[in-house]
């Protein structure tokens, strides 16, 4: 273990050498407490904003169990990060193009293969990781829902994290208790809260007043409103029609929203931690989660 996790720091250091001058991916992970509070539909409607406004942009279906981000772009994915993983497959050839020219990669259940490689399979993963970096300026990973360990991890291995909830109180406690794990393992975490399906702006700012209060009293962390987007008909409407809201209805309620929350977005830029964005040092956190657990002060 020992001898892996030093080779891997020699390779992470080499990419990160070579990337220092050519700028690194933002990595963003969404993620939720409860499930099926909309994670995936912003995901794939917030990377497509992001796009039409001149970012090159990539999304990574994380979820170990089922993302569908592919069925909501209505495109087929049959290979993904798996065959990366496995090293059968270029990035070129997993990658789909998406609305805008946003890139998709399906893979969360292809991340459990990441326990078992060696040092040389490591290397020849990163190196396509690294190449990956390139092709993008913002990386969206959805995740899965839950405080689940593979989740958490998900989740924790990126500076930022963007935790949705909707005003179902069973959403917003399952949200606490997630912000509960995450911070009781990283203090420092960028947090920050979209909240989902809300009839007014009242009922959104009553929630996130509520939420970043208690979050705070009881957990001393300052989590930032990214923003609301209504309950809107037109959410479950492009899902059937297999066509993204913001390509389809660009001026409905959620379109609008999602527009606010992209602007915003990149407008919170974090500068403070450059260092460690990029989708190489993503990994080698989520590896050093995955392997190293011992470890973990070294690496946060
Ligand atoms: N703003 C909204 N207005 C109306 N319906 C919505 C809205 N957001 C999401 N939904 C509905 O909620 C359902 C779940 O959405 P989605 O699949 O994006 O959630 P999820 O959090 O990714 O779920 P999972 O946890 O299963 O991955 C969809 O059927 C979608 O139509
Ligand atoms: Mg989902």
């Amino acid at each position: 273990m020992k001898d892996q996790a030093e080779q891997l720091r020699h390779i992470v250091a080499r990419l990160k050498q070579r990337n220092r001058d050519r700028g690194n991916a933002r990595i963003i992970t969404i993620t939720s407490g409860k499930g099926g509070v909309g994670k995936t539909s912003l995901t794939t409607n917030l990377g497509i904003s992001l796009a039409q406004m001149g970012y090159r942009v990539i999304i990574i279906d994380g979820d170990f169990g089922l993302a569908n981000i592919d069925l909501m772009l209505g495109m087929a994915s049959r290979y993904g990060l798996r065959e990366m993983i496995l090293g059968q497959m270029d990035v070129n050839e997993v990658i789909l193009e998406g609305p805008s020219g946003i890139k998709f990669i399906s893979g969360g259940s292809g991340i459990r293969e990441l326990i078992n490689l060696g040092s040389h399979q490591m290397d020849v993963f990163l190196e396509k990781i690294d190449k990956l970096n390139d092709m993008a300026d913002i990386v969206l990973i959805d995740t899965g829902a839950g405080a689940s360990d593979n989740v958490v991890k998900m989740a924790l291995a990126a500076h930022e994290i963007v935790l949705v909830v909707t005003p179902e109180p069973t959403a917003i406690t399952d949200a606490y208790a997630l912000t509960k794990i995450i911070t009781s393992i990283r203090q420092d975490v960028d947090l920050r809260l979209i909240i989902n399906r809300v009839q007014s702006m009242t009922e959104a700012e009553d929630i996130l007043d509520k939420f970043t209060k208690t979050v705070y009293r009881f957990l001393g962390i300052t989590v930032e409103a990214l923003g609301s987007v209504n309950d809107d008909i037109h959410v479950p409407k492009s899902i059937r029609e297999q066509i993204p809201y913001i390509v389809s209805y660009p001026n409905c309620r959620a379109s609008r929203q999602v527009g606010y929350i992209a602007k915003k977005l990149t407008e919170q830029n974090n500068e403070v931690r450059r260092d460690n964005q990029g989708l190489v040092s993503y990994f080698r956190r989520l590896l050093d989660f995955f392997n190293f657990k011992d470890r973990q002060e070294d690496i946060l």
